[in-house]
This record gives structure tokens, sequence and C-alpha cells, in this order.
């Protein structure tokens, strides 16, 4: 899969290192900054362009780091198509894609460290929706939400 990564200044310590993870397990990784440590960077901007590349098909899925995670899945969610969330657990992990069809796992790089960074990551890209109806019609009723309706 082709999956975008990005970080604010709080998730800055976490990327690098999970960047060459989501390579070593044999996906191409988008790397949409911050590309340097820069304390008074906003986590919304990174949470925009991690939407656009869902959005235009530029990335399948996505990794998104702030401090905490939180800022960072309120901002991504604010854009059409993006299903994010924070999981700092790995049942969160994979069952929010296998239920949710989440598509952007978000974590914080001051809660958790880079090895359970590294399971969350394994678990998020290692599940697939499951199709299920109940599933698909959870999934229908939240897209028309995103529509208005
Ligand atoms: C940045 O200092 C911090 O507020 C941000 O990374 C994030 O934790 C917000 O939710």
């Amino acid at each position: 899969m082709k999956i975008a990564i990005a970080c604010d200044h709080g998730g800055f310590p976490l990327k690098q290192e999970l960047a060459e993870l989501i390579k070593s397990l044999g996906h191409e990784v988008i790397d949409l900054g911050a590309h340097q440590y820069d304390k008074v960077d906003d986590y919304p901007d990174f949470a925009r362009y991690m939407g656009q590349a869902i959005q235009h098909g530029q990335a399948d899925r996505g990794v998104l780091l702030c401090g905490s995670g939180v800022g960072a899945s309120v901002a991504a969610n604010k854009l059409t198509g993006v299903r994010a969330a924070v999981c700092h657990d790995t049942y969160s992990a994979h069952q929010g894609v296998e239920h949710d069809a989440m598509n952007v796992l978000c974590m914080g790089a001051r809660i958790v460290g880079v090895e359970v960074a590294n399971e969350l990551v394994r678990a998020f890209l290692g599940a697939k929706f499951s199709g299920e109806e109940r599933h698909e019609r959870r999934l229908e009723k939240v897209k028309g939400m995103e529509a208005g309706g």
C-alpha cells in the first residue's frame, strides 16, 4: 500500500523510525513532513496534507502524529473521506480498520514510545475492512452524516 506519514513537532520524535518500519513492511512511504523539528508548527497543517493525500488517492492510508494524537485526529476528521482515530492499543488499531474502515492512525509521541508505536502501526497496516454487512451498513451511515444527512 501507499502509506502517508505526517507529524507536527509533538510527533516528530516518532516519524522517522515509523517511516522506516513501514518501508520494511513492504509499503511505499509518502512523507508529508514535518521535515525538520519546528516547535511552532501547527498540527492542523499536517492533518490537512494527510487528508488531501487520502482524498486525492496519493495514499491508501496514513499515520499521523502529534503530541497526544488528539489534535491530529480532530483536525484530520474534518476532511471528507478521512476516518482517523487515536489508537494507543493494538486492539483498536486493527479493529478500527476491520469494523470502521479507519484510514488514518493517529498516535501521540508524548504518550507512546517507539516500540509500542511500531506494534500499533503493524496492527493497523495488517488489518483489512471486513466488508461484513453490519459494518458496511454503519459505514454508509457515517458517510451519510459526512455528506450532511
Ligand atoms: C503541540 O505542542 C501539541 O499541542 C500537539 O502536538 C498535539 O498534542 C495536539 O493534540
